[in-house]
């Protein structure tokens, strides 16, 4: 790859890519306070499940770096810290799971009054652990997903589940890698992800720079693209998936799987096992982020419903592919099998 999404500084901050420039330009923030991290998920300078949760692990420890330095840390300081960035954004579960992960370790070694420099130490240690473990996750999901993209195919994807969503080479796109480097002459298909063009800024450009071909499309292109036949399969990354199977992906997801269904196309979901929640039943019970009427650019006086996300149900997928392996209906069984 040949651009650095994320990364420590020698001082200890996150150095991250600014997702919100691209295209147009590569610029990279330094962050090392928490109001800092939550502002730069929340706006989606950083972005995409998996890596939302590496970042708000790596924002804890620099800041907790900081306090460190500062003198220690207040009263309650952790938990506050670990509360604001886990609820930065409500639908990708990969974020409280990863800022829970770095909590716990952060509270033991505060229970066991170890000095703030060594507490601080033991988060940066826990954070790099999630974000090699995601980048590990990413390179499985890769191997068992090419397996499932046919030599010449044409994959459609939406949104960006790739380098720039990851701690490594993605989910979705993950599998495209892999399947380019065996040779198979895939092709994607880039749906634009409105509003915020996710598919047209992010996926064609990562792509592009590392050599597979990408076309990109409006979001509406994609019915007659079906309809020619020249769509092989659809394959997409996860914000959440409940225990039945369920997927929550960028808003727009559904529409694809309704529409791969009725032109009776396979479509794959591609996601790490930090991405399933098993305390849900169901998708109906995944919180979908709402966000700012501004992104629509819509007439002033108009009211604007601008969800984030939406739920695929568990009979339009094909089949999930994870780090541990192929899921396939019967959903319930399956993820209980890999993650139970
Ligand atoms: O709002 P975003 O850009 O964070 O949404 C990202 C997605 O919906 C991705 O498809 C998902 O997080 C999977 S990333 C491997």
């Amino acid at each position: 790859m040949s651009f650095e999404v994320i990364a420590w500084t020698r001082e200890g901050a996150v150095r991250l890519l600014d997702q919100t420039q691209l295209p147009a330009a590569e610029v990279y923030l330094e962050l090392r306070s928490v109001p800092e991290m939550v502002e730069a998920i929340r706006r989606l300078r950083v972005r995409g499940a998996p890596l939302i949760g590496i970042a708000a692990a790596m924002g804890l420890a620099a800041a907790a770096e900081q306090a460190a330095r500062q003198g220690g840390f207040a009263a309650g300081w952790l938990d506050e810290a670990a509360r604001a960035l886990g609820e930065a954004r409500p639908t990708a579960v990969n974020l409280r799971w990863a800022v829970e992960q770095v909590r716990r370790v952060g509270e033991q070694a505060l229970e066991a009054g170890e000095a703030p420099a060594r507490v601080a130490a033991r988060l940066r240690d826990e954070a790099q652990r999630i974000w090699d473990e995601d980048a590990a996750m990413c390179r499985a999901i890769g191997e068992y997903g090419a397996a499932l993209i046919p030599g010449g195919a044409t994959v459609l994807t939406h949104c960006n589940a790739g380098t720039l969503a990851t701690g490594g080479i993605g989910t979705a796109l993950a599998a495209v890698y892999r399947a380019h480097a065996q040779g198979k002459a895939v092709r994607v298909v880039s749906c634009e992800t409105r509003p915020l063009r996710q598919g047209t800024r992010l996926t064609a450009w990562e792509l592009a720079r590392n050599g597979v071909p990408v076309t990109a499309i409006t979001d509406s292109s994609a019915a007659s693209l079906m309809a020619r036949g020249e769509i092989d399969l659809v394959l997409t990354g996860a914000d959440r998936i409940a225990a039945n199977g369920d997927v929550a992906n960028k808003i727009g997801t559904y529409a694809l799987a309704v529409l791969a269904d009725a032109h009776r196309i396979p479509l794959y979901v591609a996601a790490p096992r930090s991405t399933f929640d098993l305390s849900l039943a169901h998708g109906g019970l995944i919180p979908i982020e709402e966000r700012a009427a501004e992104e629509l650019d819509a007439a002033p006086g108009a009211e604007v419903y601008n969800p984030a996300f939406d739920v695929t149900p568990a009979p339009l997928v094909a089949a999930l592919v994870t780090d541990r392996g192929i899921a396939k209906p019967p959903y319930g069984a399956a993820i209980r099998r890999l993650f139970g």
